[in-house]
């Protein structure tokens, strides 16, 4: 018989709005219903270095500089979730990055505000692919 592959991991995080808002639960709750399971789980305050490395890719981009303002300016929930497709799986429970374009039914359309802020305060963060996450999971959990 052959084995199951592996399921995959990926980095969500509550960001700042979404634990100021009391609404970590409410994304916790969806996460779980979904059936992912959570690998690690932890709240903190992130410093600038590591959100400059998280979000390298977006460097020297317009909304690069409020972003990581805005990353900063509260604690985080940073987890790992493991499932079957989990990464693709978890960006369609977030929906679209601006909190207007997503469909109802997922975490931004539902719960996202949008005040025509320079930065998108869009509740979550989800990898993206299994590169940026094994990426992302080595940097805020490195013990994992
Ligand atoms: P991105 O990785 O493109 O989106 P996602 O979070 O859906 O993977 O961008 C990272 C974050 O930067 C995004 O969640 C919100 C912010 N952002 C803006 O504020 N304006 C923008 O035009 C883009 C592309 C992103
Ligand atoms: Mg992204």
């Amino acid at each position: 018989m052959t084995e199951a592959p592996a399921p995959q991991r990926s980095l969500v995080l509550v960001k700042p709005d979404g634990v100021a808002r009391g609404l970590t639960g409410e994304i916790l709750r969806r996460i779980e219903a979904k059936g992912y399971r959570l690998v690690a789980l932890e709240l903190r305050v992130a410093t600038r270095e590591l959100l400059e490395e998280h979000y390298a890719e977006h460097a020297g981009k317009p909304f690069f500089e409020p972003l990581v303002e805005f990353m900063s300016s509260g604690p985080v929930v940073a987890a790992v979730i493991e499932g079957h497709q989990v990464i693709p799986g978890f960006r369609s429970l977030a929906g679209a990055t601006d909190p207007t374009a997503a469909a109802p039914g997922t975490i931004r359309g539902d719960l996202g505000r949008d005040w025509g802020l320079r930065v998108a305060q869009n509740l979550v963060h989800g990898s993206d692919a299994p590169e940026s996450a094994a990426r992302e999971i080595a940097l805020w959990f490195p013990g994992l």
